[in-house]
């Protein structure tokens, strides 16, 4: 079978595989290859356990994969037969040499410009769909155009708007779809190319085109807005804290406002996943390079108050338990770094299990899709945690449980039941303010909420 257009994405990762998925699945006239250097990834997508889990995923896949959708190793073939080129690679923070800590590390994004510039043999659209700082397109331009060839590549920047836990539907129908280019002739060309794949599911008023930079610039941007609401109504829960008032009730009545809006603003033990810190440090490290220290210093503290939540939520539960955690037994609650997914990185889990082991407390983990990242994440603590799929079973004879992940699970378990399997006094940190807290005190618990006074027998 002939297809009107070859596309190719090289990292099957939670954007690429999720995004390709349903490029295939809305245009069955396009071919589209994922391509990725991790063999058993590419073996895992090819499988009925896909590497991800994303709710309606599986679906997805099935319905277009083997038709139009491949999953492949061959990455040099895959760039030899596509005219355009998303880049999904990963773009971790530099943990090395200048920018330590902050800036992004491109040595993967780097090496599949060469791939490309090595392998590709006609005119190719490339798509930078990572979140990468801003002028990478440019850098990209410069390694695929110093070959000196007639080959020509157009650079476009599509970056990718998906939550996890809700990718599918962010997918099946964005708030918007933003496409940057360069305004020459041939950038607008490229451009509408790209506009055309959406179009076939997109209405063109939710696709946004701008310049090159604007849009690599946006991603960071809107990453860092929404990371800023989370560590503002975090900031005020710990005033809400010490005065009595109710954190929940007051992102209410702010929210309420039109011009504020009701979204993200759930107070919690702190926002995890692998953008949000991520791009805020990205921008904090562009902003220092051009010398806006004041810019650089307003964002950085949306990361500083989000270690400083983590921080005190450990910290309370360490007060509250008679400021001794050794040889007690403390169940988390979910360790993904949101509901709906077993993405783990950067979880506040994570930093709370280090904490508390260094109190020397017995961790038993419970979570409905991470526990496998759990324990590559806690690998060198591991003879401290015990690893349990049920929640009751997780519970039994512990001495707190503290919720770290907002799973609808956990909203709708007997109490009664985990209370009771509990050592006492039984404590319950809520670090996502999900459960029913005037209930559990009422069964026993001593409860401790995020921004709200505690529930205690004491
Ligand atoms: C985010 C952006 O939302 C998405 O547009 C971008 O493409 C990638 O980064 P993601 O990290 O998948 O998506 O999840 P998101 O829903 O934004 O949540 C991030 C973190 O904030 C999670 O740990 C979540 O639990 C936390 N959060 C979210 C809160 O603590 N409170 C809230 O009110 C909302
Ligand atoms: P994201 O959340 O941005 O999708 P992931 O880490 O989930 O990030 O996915 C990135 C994927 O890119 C990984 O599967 C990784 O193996 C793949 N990858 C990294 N470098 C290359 C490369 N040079 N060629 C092909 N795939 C790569």
């Amino acid at each position: 079978m002939s297809f009107k257009r070859n596309i190719l994405c090289i990292g099957a990762g939670y954007v690429g595989g999720p995004t390709m998925a349903m490029i295939a699945h809305k245009c069955p006239q396009y071919k589209v290859t994922v391509v990725d250097i991790n063999p058993d990834r590419i073996a895992a997508w090819n499988s009925d356990d896909l590497p991800i889990y994303e709710p309606g995923l599986t679906e997805i896949v099935q319905s277009a994969r083997g038709r139009n959708l491949f999953f492949s190793t061959n990455i040099e073939a895959g760039i030899r037969e596509s005219e355009i080129i998303f880049v999904s690679v990963n773009t971790p923070t530099k943990t090395f040499g200048a920018g330590a800590g902050m800036a992004s590390d491109l040595q993967y994004w780097e090496k599949t410009a060469r791939q490309i510039r090595q392998n590709a043999c006609s005119d190719k659209i490339i798509v930078e769909k990572s979140t990468l700082p801003v002028k990478t397109a440019q850098a990209m331009k410069r390694i695929l155009t110093c070959k000196g060839d007639d080959i020509r590549f157009h650079v476009l920047s599509n970056p990718e708007f998906l939550a996890e836990g809700t990718a599918i539907r962010d997918l099946e129908d964005p708030d918007r779809v933003l496409i940057g280019s360069n305004e020459t002739p041939e950038g607008m060309k490229a451009r509408e190319t790209l506009v055309e794949i959406y179009a076939n599911w997109v209405s063109r008023e939710k696709i946004l085109t701008s310049n090159i930079w604007s849009s690599e610039l946006s991603k960071l941007v809107a990453n860092a807005f929404l990371a800023q609401r989370i560590s503002s109504i975090n900031a005020i829960s710990a005033l809400c804290e010490k005065t009595d008032a109710e954190v929940s009730e007051v992102a209410r009545a702010v929210g309420m406002d039109s011009r504020v809006g009701n979204r993200f603003l759930n107070a919690s033990v702190g926002f995890g996943g692998s953008c949000f810190k991520k791009d805020i440090l990205n921008l904090v490290y562009l902003c220092r390079r051009y010398d806006l220290k004041e810019v650089a210093d307003y964002w950085e503290g949306v990361v500083k108050i989000n270690e400083y939540q983590k921080e005190r939520f450990v910290l309370n539960m360490l007060n509250a338990m008679f400021n001794s955690l050794a040889n007690k037994r403390i169940c988390l609650f979910g360790f993904a770094f949101k509901a709906d997914t077993g993405d783990t990185r950067e979880s506040p889990a994570i930093f709370v299990s280090r904490q508390l082991i260094e109190e020397r407390a017995k961790l038993v983990i419970t979570d409905p899709k991470a526990l496998e990242n759990a324990a590559f994440d806690l690998k060198d603590v591991v003879e401290w945690i015990t690893f349990e799929e049920d929640p009751y079973r997780a519970a039994m004879e512990c001495d707190a449980i503290a919720v770290m992940t907002e799973w609808n699970l956990y909203k709708d378990l007997d109490y009664e039941k985990v209370f009771h399997s509990m050592n006492k006094p039984a404590f319950l940190f809520d670090g996502r303010n999900i459960l029913d807290h005037k209930a559990l005190f009422q069964i026993g618990f001593n409860v401790f909420p995020i921004g709200k006074p505690p529930l205690t027998h004491f």
